[in-house]
């Protein structure tokens, strides 16, 4: 297959951020990237790959863009985009009011097919190109979800929520249905291409002893497996587990208890962990997904990056949509670095961007294939420019290095910037693109509720 160039300004990870900063980012103020069958065949100086006998006469020349590996949104709900920006409440009454309502919704085949369209476009159309998914309890959800994202040849991890108390009737699976149902979907999904299949328990609250003991059962079955859940995020939360649960030492252990705890887990929030716990985490391997977009909107609190960094926990980023109020990451980082400030922990634009792309790859065992430039990965890409924005344009006009200039993007930026998406080499997703798909929308409200809507 012809070998595509792309003649730019290229920015990745040879490394990991946090330990080694400086030596860690890669950048060619003139560099040439070639990918074919899918892959990534190239990423050398332009001028040296010219003296070497390259012909970059028919590369894509694009030397104002800049050219960076796909982000990774490690923790985001495929059925919660209806609820983005829903006022006022913390994280349990939100679930009850605003996210099992819409979860409901999905029992539509129609709603949920259409819905796994729109939300693997808009992820790409944010520049992510690989992420790990909550669907629903609807077995069909997490089906129209991979059909979706294969038929963009995304590398994808997903799995169908297990809820089997605590939530409105139509909801709830058992214990043998999320056995049955879930055993189905890893057998037709699993490995298949680039998508793979997480074990996901919503959190404890919602699900039985005897169901968190098939969670455990399905990972000891498939080892390959992931498992996702979400683990002390707020304080009545924590409180409420307790309650449920007088048998456990802390949140963690009832996790721990049903062999939900090992290094292929990833427990989104971690806001609210004791000493102990996070000992244990590490111990494990397991990894942490940093979500502060939603940590900020619901309230929830302030993650302790230092605190993990100290124990050497894996931190992948995530949006958390839809407690998150974007799928774009480079929002995710602009959330992240005002939480760290809170805390007293300046976050670097490398450590933020490597969280979001080498980094998550790691925590979620994908480095092989994704997470940076390097010849031999996946060809998952990014174009960004900077230009297609007034302000950012004028900005970035004043950055004196390539440093300043992705802390300008993560500042400041959303995926207006994210010029191109590139999914295995192949182009995809574009926000014209979602712009088309997405159904027009005249709000009209009732006189009562029109009210409530200017004041919330
Ligand atoms: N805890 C349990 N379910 C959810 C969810 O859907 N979103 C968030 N942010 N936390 C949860
Ligand atoms: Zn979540």
């Amino acid at each position: 297959m012809k070998q595509t160039l792309l003649r730019s300004r290229i920015v990745h990870f040879r490394d990991d951020a946090v330990g080694s900063p400086d030596s860690a980012l890669e950048y060619f103020e003139d560099g040439v990237i070639g990918f074919a069958d899918g892959r990534i065949t190239l990423l050398e100086d332009a001028r040296r790959a010219e003296k070497q006998g390259l012909d970059l006469s028919a590369a894509e020349h694009r030397p104002e863009a800049l050219v960076t590996s796909g982000f990774i949104d490690a923790h985001v709900h495929a059925p919660q985009l209806a609820v983005m920006g829903s006022y006022g409440e913390k994280l349990l009454d939100w679930l009850h009011k605003y996210t099992f309502p819409a979860e409901l919704q999905f029992a539509d085949e129609e709603v949920s097919r259409q819905n796994a369209e729109f939300f693997i476009d808009a992820l790409l159309a944010c520049g992510t190109t690989s992420a790990m998914v909550f669907t629903t309890s609807f077995a069909h959800s997490t089906e129209h979800l991979f059909q979706a994202a294969e038929r963009t040849g995304m590398r994808l991890i997903a799995g169908k929520v297990l809820m089997d108390r605590n939530a409105p009737d139509a909801l709830l699976d058992t214990p043998e249905r999320a056995l049955r149902e879930s055993s189905t979907l890893i057998e037709k999904w699993h490995g298949r291409g680039r998508l793979g299949y997480a074990v996901t328990p919503r959190f404890a609250g919602t699900s039985s002893r005897a169901q968190l003991s098939v969670a455990g059962q399905l990972l000891r079955d498939y080892p390959d497996l992931w498992l996702q859940t979400h683990l002390s995020e707020n304080l009545d939360e924590i409180a409420w587990t307790a309650s449920l649960f007088p048998e456990a030492s802390d949140y963690l252990n009832t996790y721990e208890l049903y062999g939900l705890h090992g290094e292929r887990s990833i427990y989104a929030h971690c806001i609210h962990l004791s000493e102990s716990e996070q000992s244990r985490i590490a111990y494990a391997g397991a990894t942490v997904a940093f979500c502060p977009s939603s940590n900020l909107f619901l309230g929830s609190g302030l993650l302790k990056l230092q605190q993990l960094r100290e124990h050497n926990i894996p931190v992948a980023l995530a949006t958390d949509v839809g407690a998150g109020t974007s799928l774009c990451q480079l929002r995710s980082m602009g959330e992240a670095y005002k939480v760290c400030q809170l805390g007293d922990y300046p976050l670097g634009a490398a450590e933020a961007f490597y969280m979001a792309t080498l980094g998550a790859a790691r925590a979620l065992h994908q480095e092989k294939h994704i997470g940076n430039l390097a010849p031999g990965k996946e060809a998952d890409i990014l174009l960004l420019n900077g230009n297609r924005e007034p302000l950012m344009r004028e900005r970035l006009r004043h950055c004196r290095d390539i440093r300043e200039e992705l802390f300008a993007y993560m500042s400041m930026g959303d995926e207006r910037i994210i010029e191109r998406t590139y999914v295995a080499g192949k182009v995809a997703g574009n926000v014209a693109g979602i712009k088309a798909k997405s159904a027009t929308c005249s709000p009209r409200y009732a006189p009562q509720n029109h009210e409530r809507a200017l004041t919330p």
